[in-house]
């Protein structure tokens, strides 16, 4: 018999409803209001705020007295100091969910001394839900077949060569995204193809879920790693921030199956390191339609 009283299980239904909400709003997603926050493409809707308030609501009955910090609401500053923190993004994959993409999620993590310790990671149009706490771990279930949920682990994959990986750019188009062009083609010369879905918390579960053999990105924010860390780290993934640092706090890190890490890591850090090549916007020499060839 499931134990609904465990704080994963707790967590889970949190999770489960917060899904039913957002299939909600995806009905009626034609009446859906759009703005944007900050740089032009960085949308946020009212299935965004509407879920955050229900997460959290849920969230503070279920846990009270921790710390919830929210995508769409402020952070407050002594959340790093704080040794327990939630971290809820209610929609990630704003953009896919505006345009009826059905790759979207609600991730919900527990992180304790700046560690995630449990996450689940919903996608309900594509009725997937992921879970993990730290040594217990990772499980994949579809709840609205009522398919129990099962282990997941990471493929046995163990060269670039044969790997799928993902990545992710951030709203802010400058040098930041412009660098990740540079890095996405240094790996594309050697690996399988890399696919950009638009969730990273979904990223991270895929590389769970051996669907992926890695997934990179920078500029991203807590709320939409910290579940997914400890769903990909609980399936036997690999987990570092870029150049050394903490991938939480930082927003910045590679999640791959551990042979081929190094590697990965070598080329992203061989493409940062050759300015030359970066795609900065300096006009092409030579022709620049698409029948440039090879
Ligand atoms: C975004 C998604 C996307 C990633 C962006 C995130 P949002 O989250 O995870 O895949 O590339 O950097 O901000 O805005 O849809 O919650
Ligand atoms: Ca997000
Ligand atoms: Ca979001």
């Amino acid at each position: 018999m499931t134990d609904t009283t465990s704080p994963l299980q707790r967590l889970r239904a949190v999770a489960l409803r917060a899904g039913a909400t957002l299939l909600d709003w995806d009905a009626r997603r034609e009446s859906l209001v759009v703005e944007t926050k900050g740089a032009s493409v960085d949308l946020v809707t009212g299935a965004d705020r509407a879920v955050q308030d229900q997460v959290l609501a849920e969230l503070a009955r279920e846990f009270p007295g921790e710390l919830v910090v929210g995508e769409e609401g402020d952070f407050p500053a002594h959340a790093w100091e704080e040794d327990v923190v939630w971290f809820v993004d209610p929609l990630d994959g704003t953009t896919n969910f505006v345009h009826g993409f059905p790759f979207y999620a609600v991730s919900l993590a527990r992180c304790v001394a700046g560690t995630p310790q449990m996450g689940v990671v919903y996608a309900p149009a594509l009725d997937e839900l992921f879970a993990a706490e730290r040594s217990g771990g990772a499980t994949l279930e579809r709840p609205q077949r009522g398919l129990d949920p099962r282990p997941i682990s990471i493929s046995n994959r163990t060269s670039i060569a044969e790997s799928l990986l993902a990545t992710g750019f951030p709203y802010q188009r400058g040098r930041r995204a412009r660098l990740n062009l540079a890095c996405t083609a240094q790996v594309l010369h050697h690996c399988r193809g890399i696919r950009r879905a638009g969730s990273a918390a979904l990223d991270l579960c895929y590389v769970a879920a051996g669907r992926l053999d890695g997934f990179w990105e920078s500029g991203l924010s807590p709320w939409d790693v910290a579940a997914g860390m400890v769903i990909a780290h609980e399936a036997g993934a690999e987990v570092s921030g870029l150049s050394g640092q903490d991938p939480l706090r930082q927003g910045r890190l590679l999640a791959s199956v551990p042979a081929i890490h190094q590697e990965v890591h070598a080329l992203l850090d061989a493409a940062l390191a050759d300015p030359e090549h970066w795609p900065l916007g300096e006009p092409f020499t030579g022709p620049t339609d698409w029948d440039i060839g090879e």
